[in-house]
């Protein structure tokens, strides 16, 4: 678990990087709690100079890393079904091997049979963020909260 204030962003950013154990990343957490943000920072880290912007209109943004390589970043928050997902080819994303960063995955969650890791975040009284790391949420091996 980790606090960290709005200019500790990229340092958790990196940190997040090294850690995970997938790059299927799911961000859990309310309104504002800072999935956006967390992502920005994470696509910027990947060494990606695009600009980010919360993806809400069009579903999924794309942007370009080193190599050729791609990230995609999906808010989900307007699908109200697993159907709609399959329906915008989620899955072709999901096994391309790139990374996908997922706000509001809630509705793929039963879906995934792949692996992925869950970045929980929540508002402190004091306005920092908790994160909580959870590894290889598909299958019912012990979770490994960090
Ligand atoms: N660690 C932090 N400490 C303080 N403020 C933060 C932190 N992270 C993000 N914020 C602020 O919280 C607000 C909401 O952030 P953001 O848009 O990233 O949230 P979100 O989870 O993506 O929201 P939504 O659910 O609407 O997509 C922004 O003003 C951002 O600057
Ligand atoms: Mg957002």
């Amino acid at each position: 678990m980790f606090k960290y204030h709005l200019s500790e962003v990229k340092d958790i950013a990196e940190k997040l990087i090294q850690k995970v154990s997938s790059n299927v990343l799911l961000f859990d957490g309310s309104m504002g709690s800072g999935k956006t943000t967390l992502i920005k920072a994470i696509v910027k880290s990947l060494g990606s100079e695009d600009e980010v912007s919360s993806p809400t209109f069009s579903i999924v943004n794309e942007y370009q890393i080193a190599n050729g390589q791609k990230v995609y970043h999906f808010d989900l928050y307007r699908l109200e079904s697993l159907r709609e997902a399959l329906d915008f080819g989620i899955e072709d994303y999901l096994s391309s091997g790139s990374w996908c960063l997922i706000e509001w995955p809630d509705i793929l969650k039963d879906y995934l049979d792949t692996d992925y890791d869950v970045i929980e975040l929540n508002i402190n009284e004091d306005q920092s963020r908790s994160l909580k790391l959870k590894f290889n949420q598909h299958n019912n091996t012990p979770n490994h909260v960090l």
